[in-house]
């Protein structure tokens, strides 16, 4: 059995090792995910002087987007990993965003106290974190009562095939075993209601989720090869596995199967996330105000 320790090590070795490809696809990979951060930030409803904590936060999203909408507020950006928010504070200053500060935590020991933070966000990180039923307690616990937590997660790989082209192409060359239903991975919370039932867990109200269509957008089959390849978790573990006649096999696979998403330039492939979204009740045990989702 894995502990929590080695998970969290594996996880730190994974996404340090990722971050370049992070930051080298970085507008890419942001317009790919602009609509769930929208979804997110219009359910956390942010005001001018927001108080937010952005977990597992990576190269910075939704964290800065939501600096941008809170000019007199303040966002603290954590992740696990130093590298990926060393991406992130690189992009802050590229983008004049300076109501924003970075810390490296782990989403289940939150160095921060009780009641802090008017909203908490976790753009697909819900997944990677060892025990997710402590990360959500923490998570509950730093809001204060009336906060909204919002978070995000892909749903079923079906509806991914941006991921799912390159895992099959994989497959045709060395065996991919389904991930432990319970370690991290990519779609260890696909689940309809598996996040929203920890927040339920945790003690949040008001708790509703929605899908959000996304759309992976490269300007060839290759650079949707590359970009896949460098930057997707599930991807990049497994082709570490392949010599180089193997792994140029797999690369000619993908991209022939990508070409049906190829339309005038540009490859859109399609994907679906799932948002949740509950709020933190207040002394009198009611949730203020309505996410307008109740499940
Ligand atoms: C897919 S990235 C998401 C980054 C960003 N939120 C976004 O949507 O662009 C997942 C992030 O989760 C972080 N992570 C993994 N395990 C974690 C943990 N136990 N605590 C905090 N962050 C963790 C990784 O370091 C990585 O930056």
């Amino acid at each position: 059995m894995t502990s929590s320790d080695e998970v969290r090590d594996v996880q730190r070795l994974t996404w340090a090792g990722l971050s370049a490809g992070w930051e080298k696809w970085d507008s890419v990979i942001m317009d790919q995910l602009a609509p769930v951060s929208a979804a997110m930030i219009e359910r956390l409803g942010v005001a001018e002087d927001h108080r937010h904590l952005d977990v597992a936060a990576g190269t910075g999203e939704p964290g800065l987007s939501i600096a941008r909408r809170s000019p007199a507020g303040r966002v603290v950006l954590t992740d696990l990993v130093p590298e990926m928010l060393d991406v992130a504070a690189r992009r802050a200053r590229a983008q004049g965003v300076v109501n924003v500060e970075t810390k490296v935590c782990r989403a289940d020991d939150l160095p921060f106290d009780d009641a802090t933070f008017d909203g908490v966000s976790v753009r697909f990180g819900y997944m990677f974190f060892p025990d997710v039923v402590k990360a959500t307690a923490e998570l509950a616990r730093v809001l204060k009562p009336g906060g909204r937590l919002c978070s995000s997660v892909w749903v079923r790989p079906e509806a991914n095939p941006w991921t799912t082209i390159v895992m099959q192409a994989i497959a045709t060359e060395v065996e991919v075993a389904p991930p432990a239903p319970d370690g991290p991975n990519m779609y260890r919370c696909a689940a309809p209601g598996f996040v929203a039932a920890l927040y339920e867990g945790a003690g949040l109200g008001d708790v509703g989720e929605w899908d959000v269509d996304v759309e992976l957008v490269t300007r060839s089959p290759g650079q949707y090869w590359e970009m896949v390849s460098e930057h997707v978790s599930l991807a990049v573990a497994a082709l570490k596995r392949l010599d180089e006649p193997a792994r140029e096999r797999v690369r000619a696979h993908a991209v022939a199967e990508v070409g049906v998403f190829e339309r005038d330039g540009e490859v859109r492939v399609p994907g679906v996330a799932r948002c949740i979204v509950g709020t933190k009740p207040d002394a009198s045990g009611t949730s203020r105000g309505s996410t307008g989702l109740v499940a």
